[in-house]
C-alpha cells in the first residue's frame, strides 16, 4: 500500500510518526526486494558486500565488543549487523532494534546465513527504546544514524539505557563539514530517492553529544569497498591524501564514552 500525498499527514499523526518516519516504515513494508517476505538474492549479495565493511569496523573496534555483555543496536534494519556481532562475539546478549518492525522480520534470514541467534529483536525509534535505565554495555549503528535527525532525543536516550561507563558507536556514517551540508544533503538523496537520507555535520553531533554529559569523538575513516566506480576513485584519493579528509565529506566512525 502506498498513501496519496494527502493522507501521510494523518497517517502521521495517527502512528505517532514523523514524515520520513513514516516512508521508512512503509520502505520496508512494500519493498520487493527488501520486504519481510523477499529472499532476493540481490538483496543478499548486497548485503553481505557491506557485511564486509562491518567486518571490518568490528575487528578495529574489536575491545568495546569484547569487553561488553549486553549490546544494543539502533537502525539496524534486517538486523543483518546483529546475526554478524553475535557470530563474531557469541559472548554477547544481542539485541537489535529498527523503526520498521517489517525490516527487523527479516533476521531470521541473516541468523541463517551466520549460522548465530540474535537474542532479542525490538521495533522502536532512536529515540524511544523499550529497555530499563543503565541495562546495556554498548549501543551501536551501521550507517543508519544519519538516518535518525532527533540527534539529541537519541543521544539522551541512548546515555539513559547505557549503563555507567558504557559506550556508543555511530559507524560509517556520512559526514561533512557545515559548508558542505546542502551540497552533500543534495547528493545523497539523489543517490537513493526511495527514502530520505541526510548527512551528519560531525562537530554539530559532537556539541549535542557534550552537552548531554558524553565524552565525544571521531574518526574519518573513508573505504573503497562495495562502492561506484567514481565514489572509488573519491575515496581512494580521501584514504591517499589523508589531510582532505579534513576538508571534503567522509564517512565517519563516532565514539561516544557515557562518564
Ligand atoms: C540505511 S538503513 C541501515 C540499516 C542497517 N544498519 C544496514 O546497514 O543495512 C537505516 C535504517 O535506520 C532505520 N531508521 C530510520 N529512522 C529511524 C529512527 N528514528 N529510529 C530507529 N531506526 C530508524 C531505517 O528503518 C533503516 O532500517
Amino acid at each position: 500500500m502506498y498513501l496519496a500525498s494527502g493522507e501521510v499527514e494523518l497517517e502521521c499523526a495517527m502512528r505517532g510518526l514523523s514524515r520520513e518516519q513514516l516512508i521508512e516504515v512503509e520502505f520496508w513494508r512494500n519493498s520487493l526486494t527488501e520486504g519481510p517476505d523477499s529472499g532476493a538474492v540481490d538483496n543478499i549479495l548486497h548485503k553481505c558486500a557491506e557485511a564486509r565493511i562491518l567486518l571490518r569496523e568490528l575487528r578495529m573496534h574489536s575491545s568495546f565488543f569484547e569487553r561488553a555483555s549486553i549490546v544494543l543496536e539502533l537502525g539496524a534494519g534486517q538486523a543483518w549487523g546483529s546475526a554478524l556481532v553475535k557470530r563474531e562475539f557469541p559472548h554477547l546478549v544481542t539485541y537489535a532494534s529498527d523503526i520498521s518492525p517489517d525490516a527487523v522480520r527479516s533476521v531470521t534470514k541473516w541468523e541463517r546465513v551466520f549460522s548465530s541467534k540474535v537474542d532479542h529483536v525490538l521495533s522502536c525509534p532512536s529515540n524511544k527504546i523499550p529497555l530499563e535505565d543503565e541495562s546495556v554495555d554498548l549501543v551501536f549503528c551501521f550507517q543508519a544514524a544519519h538516518h535518525f535527525r532527533a540527534h539529541r532525543s537519541t543521544l539522551l536516550e541512548i546515555r539513559r539505557v547505557l549503563k555507567r561507563e558504557g559506550f556508543c558507536l555511530y559507524l560509517q556514517e556520512p559526514c561533512c563539514l557545515r559548508f558542505w551540508y546542502p551540497l552533500a544533503y543534495w547528493r545523497v538523496n539523489r543517490k537513493r530517492p526511495e527514502v530520505p537520507e541526510d548527512v551528519i555535520v560531525h562537530r554539530k553531533l559532537v556539541a549535542i553529544a557534550e552537552e548531554i554529559g558524553f565524552s565525544a569523538s571521531y574518526n574519518l575513516v573513508p573505504h573503497t569497498m562495495n562502492r561506484g566506480p567514481v565514489e572509488t576513485l573519491y575515496y581512494a584519493l580521501l584514504g591517499w591524501a589523508k589531510p582532505l579528509r579534513y576538508f571534503l565529506p567522509c564517512s565517519s566512525d563516532f565514539i561516544f564514552f557515557k562518564k
